[in-house]
């Protein structure tokens, strides 16, 4: 386990080692040495910072990004003045790409200020060619650049960049490597989300994911348990199994496995209080995941399962591989085994030939299903996907007409669904000081709705009971018993 390395004790005349993780430790050993007399000479700790865009899939990354930079010898810190600055990027919708352009100006600002300061720039965005360029040519004071299927190579590359002082550039096309026990480090001390698989195979006409992440890979369930036992014993009660479609999980392992298997071994590990997954795609979702779900006392009362269209011609074209029936059916058959479950779900609206009828067929399946929640985004042109090549684009304004009737329609069935909860008890797991009003701590049930109730910090990380008192909207406000 890298807990257990003392990384100054690694042999540093040697040649770097061949093993990956073998050789990522000694980078770690060499950057320290860089770091130890850099301090020195500049009387002060190096600092590092660590900003993450998009998914829970790159959180977690960043979690790992910050353990090697820890590691390292960093200090981890909130501001974006540090020695070193990290943006984990997005590229999922144009709108992620913005920001990140918007705030390198902002960086390179810092940098002025700061000889010593490196700026590295890693995550899906940087599988694409076209920002790759973009940058070299327009933000040349980038210093590193690499991507999602070589990020285990973190540490080597920030010492070729600290050796060199060039810009270091380095993107895979893809990998089948998935390297362990690599340093990581947690943002939450009580719960932790954990990789099971990386990529996608499913090639949704609108999603770029599987350009930029590449095809589906499994980790062995061993490793996945393993680091989960880990974790419990490090006090972690929560976990969030992560993959672009957990259900799928498994199926090309040597010895395959399904996701309802994997989950009944996952249960088994003391000390795990909760357990939470994402995402679960509508077409792979087993029967025998309902049961494993409806049996189980650690799952939470939560599925994420996005719709994206409630019009199966959009959702043909989309390559979603459901229809409307075939969504409902599922849908509302969980509703009926499980009636405690909160649904969520995902939905964009102007996918490239939809239709004002089409719109329609949506807010129908959301005011049957009735979602406890739901992510709507507007279709973002993605090149290289199919539908950026498909001609019958939907002009804005109707596109945001479609947006507005669909919002408000979520807003309803997910305050209706969010009051049937008024005056009953639930076990929250408290998970931080009340953003707005430090008097109050801020939990969330199992099915993920956000309690607010009087309390102080030595509550964070434990499970207490709550009387949810006032709905407002998509919260409660409580009191502890
Ligand atoms: N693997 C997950 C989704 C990952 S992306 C799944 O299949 O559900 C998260 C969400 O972003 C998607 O569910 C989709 O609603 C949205 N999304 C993906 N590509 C998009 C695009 N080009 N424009 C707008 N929204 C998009
Ligand atoms: Fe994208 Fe579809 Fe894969 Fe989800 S399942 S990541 S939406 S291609
Ligand atoms: Fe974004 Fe990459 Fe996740 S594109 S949504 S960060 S997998």
């Amino acid at each position: 386990m890298y807990k257990d390395i003392d990384f100054d004790r690694i042999d540093l005349t040697q040649a770097p080692p061949a093993e990956e993780t073998a050789r990522q430790y000694y980078y770690i050993g060499k950057i320290r040495n860089h770091i130890r007399e850099l301090s020195e000479e500049l009387s002060r700790p190096l600092t590092a910072s660590v900003k993450t865009f998009g998914c829970q899939m790159n959180a977690r990354d960043s979690e790992k990004l910050t353990g090697i930079l820890e590691a390292a010898g960093y200090q981890i810190i909130e501001s974006e003045e540090a020695d070193v600055v990290i943006y984990n990027t997005c590229t999922v919708r144009d709108n992620a790409n913005q920001r990140v352009y918007g705030r390198l100006g902002v960086l390179n600002g810092f940098k002025k200020k700061n000889p010593h300061m490196l700026i590295a720039l890693c995550g899906c965005m940087m599988q694409e060619p076209s920002v790759i360029e973009k940058i070299k040519k327009s933000y040349s004071f980038v210093d590193l650049i690499f991507g999602t299927h070589n990020i285990f190579k973190f540490a080597e590359l920030l010492y070729t960049r600290l050796e060199s002082g060039d810009m270091v550039v380095d993107i895979w096309k893809d990998t089948d490597q998935i390297v362990e026990d690599l340093p990581v480090e947690r943002k939450y001390s009580f719960k932790s989300g954990i990789n099971i698989m990386f990529g996608c195979n499913n090639f949704c006409s609108y999603c770029i994911v599987p350009y930029v992440r590449g095809r589906e890979r499994s980790r062995e369930p061993e490793e996945i348990l393993n680091e989960i036992r880990a974790l419990a014993e490090d006090g972690v009660v929560e976990i969030m199994l992560l993959g672009q479609n957990v259900n799928s999980y498994g199926k090309n392992l040597e010895h395959p496995i399904s996701f309802a298997q994997l989950l009944r071994e996952v249960e088994k590990i003391p000390g795990i209080r909760r357990i939470r997954f994402m995402t679960s795609h509508p077409k792979d979702l087993s029967e025998e995941l309902i049961q494993v779900m409806k049996e189980s006392t650690k799952i939470c009362r939560h599925l994420h399962l996005p719709l994206q269209s409630g019009s199966t011609r959009i959702l043909k074209a989309m390559n979603r591989r459901y229809t409307k029936e075939q969504y409902l059916e599922l849908a509302l058959r969980i509703r009926k085994e499980i009636p405690d479950i909160a649904i969520t779900t995902d939905i964009i609206v102007g996918f490239p030939g939809e239709t004002p009828e089409d719109v329609d067929e949506t807010i129908d399946v959301v005011r049957q299903v009735e979602f406890d929640n739901a992510f709507t985004f507007i279709y973002s042109k993605r090149t290289g996907t199919p539908a950026a090549a498909m001609e019958n684009q939907v002009p804005e304004e109707i596109v945001k007409e479609g947006f507005d009737r669909l919002l408000s329609v979520v807003q309803e069935t997910a305050r209706k669904r969010a009051e049937v909860w008024g005056g009953q008890r639930a076990e929250v797991l408290v998970e931080e000081v009340n953003e707005h009003d430090a008097s109050l701590m801020t939990g969330r049930m199992s099915n993920n709705m956000l309690v607010h109730f009087p309390g102080d910090a030595s509550l964070i990380g434990k499970l207490v009971t709550v009387d949810l008192e006032e709905c407002r909207g998509f919260y409660y406000m409580g009191h502890k018993i």
